[in-house]
């Protein structure tokens, strides 16, 4: 039996998430797998309720099963909240760090009958199969935040960023394990021409590197590689970032597979894995059964490979999409001419219905 805690949070969070569960459902139905699902609130809707984005039950909860599934959080109705009670800085960061989810895995795979729906060729982006591995817990994220008014009446504002080498080698050892199962590539993404913490990333992933022979890694800058990422991305297999530069890149390495609610992750590290979908609450199509439920459903799979050890129900999930989506059924995001557009419940559910008869 496996104990998941779901945090649905704000905008489309819900939306997702209730999609995603009816999968799991699914799973639990097809392979007699148990999962015991228990629901806490985090984010904007916590600190409506409670007064903190980030209450001690949800984290005690959390903290006590084998996995958290999480929607969104956020959204204009909190943006102006002091910072240590909005969503992202006040619960989603803390989970995070509480949680010691250091390695956050989001891969970028295209599912075939989407090579068309990319806003990049199809000769680019088909076949496409690569993964992001960020770093979760450290950096900019994380470090010390000052501001003060100056005499002259500006603002200055301090923000630092903080590395140690054994926040960069255990990340890199979680990036060099899965190179190594994968095609061998490791590129490990800096700025090392003019930041001092690139410099360091640079050298202890370098000398980590010397634990995996078997392994081929190179090194680029940041912006090189996002330049890199539309031009050829097949060229990457594992790309390793520090925390802020793996946010941008991963956004931007959805868009190869045609939308950002495709994307799913994976936040591994110790005891209790953390799953959320790449993209945010979506407050524009919240609330419309618009949004994309695959990237939620696809973060389902990776909790079954990487916190159940579940890898054959994992397979079930994502072939279970692929089969829809080659059916033709679409969410707007993905919508294609010619094709069956459904919101986001009738997607969750053909996906659910096709599970349980594979
Ligand atoms: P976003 O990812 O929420 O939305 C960006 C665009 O992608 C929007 O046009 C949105 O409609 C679309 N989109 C996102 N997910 C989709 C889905 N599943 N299906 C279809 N379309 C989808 O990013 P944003 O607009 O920059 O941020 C909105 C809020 O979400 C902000 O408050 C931000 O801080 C928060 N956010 C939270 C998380 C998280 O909780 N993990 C992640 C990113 C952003
Ligand atoms: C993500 C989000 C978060 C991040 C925000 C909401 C804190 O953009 O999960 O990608 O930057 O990590
Ligand atoms: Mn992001």
């Amino acid at each position: 039996m496996y104990t998941i805690t779901l945090l649905p949070g704000d905008g489309i969070g819900p939306e997702v998430v209730a999609g995603a569960v009816q999968v799991l459902q699914a799973v639990q139905e097809r392979t007699g797998a148990q999962f015991v699902t228990r629901e806490a609130p985090f984010g904007g809707c916590a600190y409506d309720k409670t007064g903190t984005p980030l209450p001690e039950e949800t984290l005690k909860l959390c903290l006590a099963g084998d996995a958290v599934l999480l929607g969104a959080v956020g959204g204009p109705k909190w943006d102006s909240l002091p910072v240590h009670q909005r969503p992202e800085v006040g619960a989603l960061l803390p989970l995070r760090k509480h949680l010691g989810v250091f390695a956050n895995l989001r891969p970028s795979v295209i599912f075939p009958a989407l090579a068309d729906a990319s806003t990049l060729k199809r000769e680019v982006v088909d076949g496409l199969d690569l993964m992001v591995v960020r770093e979760l817990t450290g950096g900019i994220y994380f470090g010390s935040k000052h501001r003060e008014t100056l005499p002259d009446g500006g603002v200055k504002v301090v923000e630092t960023l903080e590395y140690t080498t054994g926040e960069i080698e255990r990340v890199a050892r979680v990036a060099f394990d899965l190179a190594r199962k994968r095609s061998g590539k490791l590129t490990s993404v800096d700025k090392a021409n003019v930041l001092e913490s690139s410099r360091l990333w640079r050298e202890v992933v370098s000398g980590v590197a010397g634990e995996y022979p078997d392994v081929e890694l190179s090194h680029m800058l940041v912006d090189n590689c996002a330049m890199q990422l539309v031009r050829y991305p097949k060229q990457f297999d594992v790309l390793l970032t520090e925390n802020m530069f793996g946010d941008i890149l991963s956004d931007q390495a959805s868009q190869l597979t045609g939308s950002i609610g495709m994307l799913p992750s994976a936040g591994l590290g110790s005891k209790v894995g953390l799953y959320e979908p790449i993209h945010g609450s979506a407050p524009d199509i919240a609330g419309q059964n618009l949004a994309n439920p695959i990237a939620t459903i696809l973060s389902v799979a990776m909790m079954l490979r990487y916190s159940f050890d579940l890898p054959e129900a994992a397979e079930l999930v994502e072939k279970a999409v692929a089969g829809v989506l080659d059916e033709g059924y679409r969410t707007a995001d993905i919508m294609q001419p010619g094709m069956r557009q459904v919101g986001t419940v009738e997607m969750a559910k053909q996906i659910g219905v096709r599970l349980k008869l594979s």
